[in-house]
């Protein structure tokens, strides 16, 4: 079953992907992590000038905490063995442009639930930096198109957990985050080909994301030039409530 991907996302109504009443993530709750959780690296996230220092700066400490980007997470070699196994799968599949409300544009996807072993242990690392909890079996690969690009949204609390992380390939890219009630509450994130970024909490359920195409791809008034990009993504199974 395909749950989590874009093609069950793109069929939901806009207003239903949007308005699903996120859940308060709730620190309380959590299991401590086993491992020191590592950091991120902070300059490579910008919060938009719209958002002043002294505008809600307990959720500015929120956001920095909960929205982490590691670059060059993955190495070359690394790299080019994830896309040696997915190109196969990926090339078999058209990008879909589809009609102009639709959530993504340009885009192909997959999901897999096993990798070979060298391409695993990157997964592990993965799961092992991001997750203190369990994981939905099946990684989803999106393969977007150089003119693709990703609508804000906030991926759906049914089919997806407290964490999202994703493994940046091929290409560099700009996530834009803004809050869902408060557009001023914003900020990007620079996310370099190879990078790993690790979304949570108010990032994950507060804050709807979209990935830049075209013109609006930029990072510090520079433009970041997109190409194909593969993203291999990671999520937190849901809580069996919601
Ligand atoms: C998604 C999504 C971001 C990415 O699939 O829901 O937001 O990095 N993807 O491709
Ligand atoms: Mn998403």
């Amino acid at each position: 079953m395909r749950l989590l991907t874009f093609s069950f996302l793109k069929n939901c109504t806009l207003k239903s992907f949007f308005n699903g009443k996120p859940r308060k993530y709730s620190r309380v709750t959590q299991t401590e992590p086993k491992i020191p959780q590592l950091k991120g690296d902070p300059n490579y996230i910008e919060i938009s000038p719209t958002w002043g220092t002294d505008i809600k700066p307990e959720l500015r400490a929120a956001i920095l905490q909960d929205m982490q980007v590691y670059p060059g997470f993955v190495t070359e070699e690394e790299e080019a063995s994830l896309l040696a196994e997915l190109e196969p799968y990926l090339k078999r599949m058209r990008y879909e442009f589809d009609h102009w409300d639709d959530a993504i544009q340009g885009f192909r996807e997959t999901e897999r639930s096993q990798f070979k072993p060298e391409n695993q242990v990157i997964l592990d690392r993965v799961k092992a930096l991001a997750f203190t909890t369990d994981t939905l079996p099946h990684v989803h690969v999106l393969d977007l198109a150089a003119a693709g690009f990703i609508k804000p949204h906030i991926d759906a609390v049914r089919f997806c957990g407290d964490v999202i992380a994703g493994v940046c390939l091929c290409s560099s890219a700009v996530m834009r985050l803004e809050h869902q009630h408060e557009p001023a509450l914003a900020l990007h994130a620079l996310l370099e080909r190879r990078a790993l970024y690790v979304m949570k909490g108010v990032a994950r359920y507060e804050f709807t994301h979209a990935v830049l195409g075209g013109e609006r791809s930029q990072w510090r008034h520079r433009p970041v030039p997109r190409r194909r990009r593969v993203a291999v993504l990671c999520r937190a199974r849901p809580e069996p409530s919601s």
